[in-house]
């Protein structure tokens, strides 16, 4: 076993950032003008869920809005499991991301000016969605986190502080406690870089994970493919706690094409006037919901969901084809365009559309510096629970979260950045025990398995023997996936593998702990919400040694 060396090298880093969506991003910035900054991501930079928002930012920017209703309905649509301080705590900071956002360069929608139909410098275009009770949406169109993302990593390309890798997974944190010392600090993280086939050790005076969702572990969903839940997975087996992992957020308008995988529809072309339809044309949201259309996401979804049963029809249809064509061309381009691809003109056509996983409202709990359980470790974004989603996210909550957490913890590591040293020796990776599988079939045959038996048993309606059934799988094949990391050399593929089954087998625990339904996890066997709702949260059984290869 050798050793990295004493003297800093090259993979050597103040503040280590794993995920370069909305949440790493923004924290590289707040950070990089008194630190060393380097973020990992392990796919190309528009593979996180953060390029493919679409809808917008909530934030309240509105004379006749205020944030005691942001506050409101937040709470509302949490179904009476948010914390109400963390609630007010985010939705304060609004404004001030998205000024933030402009002055990164971010391009939002403006409001035309009444009198000559221009653009207006002064004031945004606010949409409105699912649950919201004002226009409140700041968006770019119906593509806002591409500008989101194009603003922020042109500042990032450009900072001489900031060093970004792409095509490098992390595979595990790097902990005292892991290395036998005393305490529970985070020292860095063992990386692979995907094209090479090395993995590194990334030193780190601070290491956030920003690695996103976990909706991949559902068949259906409307994230990109890397939204496999490493960065839970790692900060579990880290020693860290999470909560409400049962609370998967499944949006209701995907577009149903065999060829159109993960095509979202946004909530805004309902907040525009889209209509749900059933294939003979009747609507039905009123039947569910006074709101109709713009109830909250668990309702909308379980309604679709409940339709698509008792019809036994594979979809149901989203129409805005009343409005004008310069309307929905205006605003909303890229799912005109899109959908013209798959043959459907929008313009004139109803959209078939489905359920699909969308949201992780469950995570890595931190508190309101974005801080887990263990030391100099962070966790920002769709990977963590802060408390602000409840039993159900609202809608364009999660990018503001990413801003305001990311910038909150930024103040924290400013704060403490001189008091915190680099570890002195840390074990490189061993690879002497594991050969070259001759098997990779294993590997696809489980991924399609786990998220298969997610969808059908532990999806919009559970019951307890459905819970059971996805139990019982998850345990064979988490054993199997076990055994076949300690005798395999790693890649991407079996990585994210033994990442997704580890968060389903946390999502699956939880749901079958939760014995009401509530939000998103609505089971027919405890089809009532308990008087006094409380948080779902796991602690991690004692660290397994076999899951460090570089130490045994
Ligand atoms: P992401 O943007 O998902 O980025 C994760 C990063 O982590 C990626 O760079 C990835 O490569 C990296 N990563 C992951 N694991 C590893 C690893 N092991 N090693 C190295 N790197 C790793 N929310 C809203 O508020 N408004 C919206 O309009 C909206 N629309 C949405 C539309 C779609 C289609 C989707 C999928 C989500 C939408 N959401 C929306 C949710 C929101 O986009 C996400 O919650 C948010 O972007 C998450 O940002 P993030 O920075 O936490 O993670
Ligand atoms: C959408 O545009 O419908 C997605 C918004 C969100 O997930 O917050």
């Amino acid at each position: 076993m050798s050793d990295i060396p004493r003297s800093p090298a090259s993979s050597d880093t103040d503040v280590l950032i794993i995920g370069g969506g909305a949440a790493g991003l923004s924290l590289a910035l707040k950070i990089a003008d008194q630190a060393k900054v380097t973020i990992l991501s392990k796919s190309s930079l528009d593979q996180g869920s953060t390029y493919y928002a679409q809808g917008g930012i909530a934030a309240v920017l509105d004379n006749h809005d205020s944030q005691e209703s942001h506050v409101e309905d937040t709470l509302a649509a949490g179904d009476e499991l948010c914390d109400k301080q963390v609630v007010e705590y985010t939705i304060a900071r609004g404004r001030e991301c998205i000024e933030w956002l402009v002055e990164q360069g971010v391009k939002f929608t403006r409001d035309m000016q009444a009198a000559d139909n221009q653009p207006s410098s002064e004031s945004f275009h606010l949409s409105k969605e699912g649950g919201h009770s004002h226009r409140r949406v700041v968006h770019a169109a119906d593509a806002t986190g591409r500008a989101v993302f194009e603003g922020l990593s042109a500042q990032v390309m450009e900072h001489p502080n900031i060093t970004f890798r792409i095509n490098t997974v992390a595979i595990d944190l790097i902990t005292t406690d892991k290395l036998g010392l005393p305490g529970n600090r985070c020292l860095g993280a063992y990386v692979l870089n995907e094209l090479s086939g090395q993995v590194s050790v990334y030193r780190a005076r601070f290491v956030i994970l920003a690695t996103g969702g976990a909706s991949k572990a559902y068949l259906y969903t409307s994230n990109p493919d890397g939204a496999s839940g490493d960065g839970i997975a790692m900060a579990w087996r880290a020693g860290c706690k999470v909560a409400n992992m049962e609370f998967n957020q499944f949006h209701p308008t995907c577009l149903y094409h065999p060829q159109a995988k993960s095509f979202l529809i946004t909530e805004a072309l309902r907040g525009e006037g889209g209509l749900l339809k059933l294939p003979d044309g009747t609507r039905f949201m009123k039947d569910y919901d006074s709101r109709g259309e713009l109830a909250p996401r668990d309702i909308v979804a379980r309604a679709i969901d409940s339709e698509m049963k008792r019809l036994g029809c594979n979809f149901v249809y989203l129409d805005i084809s009343h409005k004008p064509d310069q309307f929905i061309l205006k605003h909303f381009p890229t799912i005109h365009q899109r959908c013209l691809e798959f043959g459907i003109d929008i313009t004139r056509e109803q959209i078939p559309v489905v359920p699909a996983a969308h949201y992780s409202c469950g995570g890595i709990m931190v508190d309101q510096h974005g801080k887990t359980d263990v030391d100099n470790m962070y966790a920002i974004g769709e990977t963590s629970f802060t408390g602000l989603h409840g039993a159900n996210r609202m809608a364009s909550n999660s990018l503001l979260e990413c801003f305001v957490f990311a910038f909150a913890a930024a103040e924290d590591i400013l704060a403490r950045l001189d008091s915190v040293k680099f570890h002195d020796t840390i074990p490189s990776w061993d690879e002497s025990k594991v050969t070259d599988s001759d098997e990779d079939v294993v590997i696809a045959h489980n991924w399609d398995e786990v998220r298969r038996f997610m969808w059908d048993y532990v999806g919009i309606v559970r019951t307890n023997k459905r819970l059971q059934r996805a139990q019982n799988r998850i345990d064979l094949l988490q054993q199997e996936i076990h055994w076949y990391y300690s005798k395999y050399r790693i890649s991407r593929n079996l990585l994210e593998l033994r990442n997704l089954t580890l968060v389903a087998d946390l999502i699956i625990r939880s749901a079958i702990s939760r014995k009401e339904s509530r939000g998103l996890h609505y089971t027919l066997d405890y089809p009532d919400k308990l008087e006094t709702p409380k948080n779902t949260i796991l602690e991690p059984d004692n660290f397994q040694a076999s899951d460090l290869k570089a130490v045994i």
